[in-house]
């Protein structure tokens, strides 16, 4: 949540802070603002509203600066509003600070700094932090911004831009993302990599409890106690075009597209022979075996890769599963233990609720996997085992790509453990491996059928309601459907399992509710056809979803989106793709920026 840029160079800095904002816009985007030092003072700009309304409204100001600080938000503590915007100054304004994370004792803090005549004007938590960095400051400037850490409850990661000190920058990380760029005589502060990567490619990847000094001559690293501290450079190996929209008119449909490419990279690695092989996980027969139950935690989108793959290890392995929303799982004292296997699941590998649920997990002697898209992130780096999602950079705030990776790591890690438990024939697990080499090819057949799923939105244009409805795997992937059609939509819109809509929520059913019925579980076909009957006879207009060959559907739903024959466990792989387009061509239909629909950020970096 929330970008954060520093620059320190002798480059016009605005260009620099703006470009690397506009990379960081998938975080937040509800204001913006810079602050710059020009002619021995601190200027500062902000302003409500998308980074085009900062821009405007900058024009050609602070074009001497090659020093300063920028962010955009994604507002938890104080509406959106320009006061409310980052960065924020102390009385003198001379330090400018912005912010990433909750510093979650600020009201004390608050309090703290009044009672000792500081005037704070903004509702954010993170204005206490410069009128802290004034109290404490006598000449040091890394001194005062350790001082201040000692005072901070929460996460911050955060950028500091000095009067006293022009030729200096300061980052602090703890528990929010922040890395450093090292260009040439020229220094990078950023939330997140493609934001420097027009510039350089070496980077220092922040750990929790550091604080990198950025000056002219170098960066230095340091603890939290002010130790040195010494760090492998990270060279970052993807490319500055990833980060482009490449010709499609949305990174949402561009990442849509790229499904068939992210499936291959993420599969056919993975797959020797007739065998899955997954050398990341450290993990023998033997140690496999001990394992009495799996916990499999996670949020939204990649909560629901965790369903279906809790589905597939009950299937194939045999031993429970229990699926938990990270949110929730920490704070109901967890059953688990050191026979316990946690899987946590995350694209961006920084959601705070999700790491927070993988320390606990480690806390409690559980060993962790983590499913993650995120090289060098903080659940990859501090899980026992990481299974990488090679979906490639993801843009869009709505996941796509990524989670079409997710399922594929559950596929992967349910038939791996199967493998090793001796749960599943030999025979079955060749017959899996070998759809799965198919899958990328099918997926592009999928997307071949975007102009069918184009005009199949038409229908849900004008809707206010909408309802997902399937069994099994298909209730899992009806639950995405339905996700993605709110959040980029803004339809309401439920999934529901399909024999449970007739106790209540069928009453909601009308001829304007579009409802969208996925049939691709074979031993629960006739129940969910049964279903669509129900719908059917209270006028729902249904959109049903089974094999190319099939034509019993025809007969009982207004339209039927035929996909190629897979296993019906592999089948959500592909029944996902119409459903991602669906959201994706609705929302275009009603106006809504699908890349950055309202309200959301794409990392929630906060609890
Ligand atoms: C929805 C979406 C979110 C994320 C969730 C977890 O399209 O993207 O629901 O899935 O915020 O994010 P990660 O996977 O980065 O932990």
């Amino acid at each position: 949540m929330c970008g954060i840029v520093g620059y320190i160079g002798k480059q016009q800095a605005v260009p620099i802070l703006l470009d690397g904002l506009k990379k960081l816009e998938y975080r937040g985007y509800d204001s913006a603002g810079i602050a710059v030092l020009e002619e021995s003072e601190i200027k500062l700009c902000k302003s409500l509203g998308r980074l085009a309304v900062l821009e405007e409204k900058l024009g050609q100001d602070f074009s001497a600066a090659t020093c300063g600080v920028g962010h955009t938000r994604w507002a938890t503590h104080g509406r959106p509003s320009d006061v409310n915007a980052h960065p924020h100054c102390d009385c003198t304004g001379k330090f400018a600070i912005v912010h990433n994370g909750i510093i979650e004792n600020y009201i004390e803090l608050k309090e703290w700094l009044a009672e000792r005549g500081h005037h704070i004007l903004s509702e954010t938590d993170t204005e206490v932090l410069p009128h802290l960095l004034e109290h404490f400051y006598a000449g040091d400037l890394e001194e005062a911004v350790r001082l201040v850490t000692e005072k901070l409850r929460g996460a911050f990661a955060m950028a500091v831009l000095s009067y006293n000190h022009p030729q200096k920058l300061v980052a602090v990380r703890k528990d929010s993302p922040l890395i450093i760029g090292l260009g040439d005589e020229e220094y990078f502060i950023a939330s997140d990599i493609p934001a420097i990567l027009k510039y350089t490619r070496k980077t220092y990847i922040l750990d929790d409890g550091e604080i990198a000094v950025l000056q002219e001559d170098g960066v230095r690293l340091m603890d939290f106690q002010g130790k040195p501290v010494h760090k492998e450079i990270y060279e970052v190996k993807w490319d500055a075009q990833a980060a482009e929209k490449g010709g499609y008119e949305h990174f949402m449909l561009k990442e849509i597209f790229e499904q068939p490419r992210a499936l291959r990279d993420t599969l056919l690695s993975r797959l020797e022979n007739d065998l899955v092989v997954l050398q990341e996980i450290d993990l023998t027969a033997e140690e496999i075996i001990h394992y009495q139950r799996v916990v499999i935690v996670a949020c939204g989108t990649a909560y629901h890769a965790g369903l279906i793959g809790k589905t597939l290890i009950e299937r194939w392995v045999r031993i429970p599963v229990e699926v938990d929303i990270a949110s929730e799982f920490r704070y109901r004292s967890p059953l688990i233990d050191a026979q316990t296997l946690v899987i946590v699941i995350s694209q961006s590998g920084e959601t705070a609720d999700t790491l927070a649920a993988l320390r606990e997990a480690k806390r409690h002697g559980a060993r962790v996997i983590a499913v993650t898209n995120v090289v060098g992130s903080s659940i990859a780096r501090d899980a026992d085992d990481v299974l990488y999602t090679w979906a490639g950079l993801e843009i869009a705030v709505a996941s796509t790509k990524a989670y079409i990776t997710q399922l594929a790591a559950m596929v992967l890690l349910a038939l791996f453990l199967a493998e090793a438990k001796g749960s599943l024939p030999e025979e079955r697990i060749k017959e899996i491996v070998t759809a799965l080499r198919q899958l990328p090819g099918q997926a592009q057949e999928v997307l071949d059928q975007a102009g069918l799923v184009r005009q199949l939105a038409t229908v849900f244009q004008p809707a206010e309601d909408a309802f997902f409805i399937g069994r099994g795997l298909d209730w899992s992937v009806a639950l995405e459907g339905a996700l993605k059609l709110k959040e980029i939509s803004y339809i309401h819109a439920e999934a529901y399992a399909a024999g449970e809509l007739k106790h209540g929520t069928i009453a909601l059913i009308t001829k304007d509710t579009p409802v969208i019925a996925l049939v691709t579980q074979h031993d629960v076909y006739e129940k969910t056809k049964s279903n669509i009957e129900e719908v059917k006879a209270r006028d729902g207009w249904v959109i049903g979803m089974t094999y190319v060959g099939d034509q019993r559907l025809e007969k009982v739903a207004d339209q039927v989106f035929y996909l190629p024959k897979t296993l019906s466990e592999l089948a959500p792989i592909l029944a996902v793709i119409p459903l991602q387009l669906l959201a994706y061509y609705v929302s275009i239909a009603r106006g809504c920026d699908a890349d950055k629909p309202r309200n959301l950020a794409k990392s929630v970096t906060v609890e």
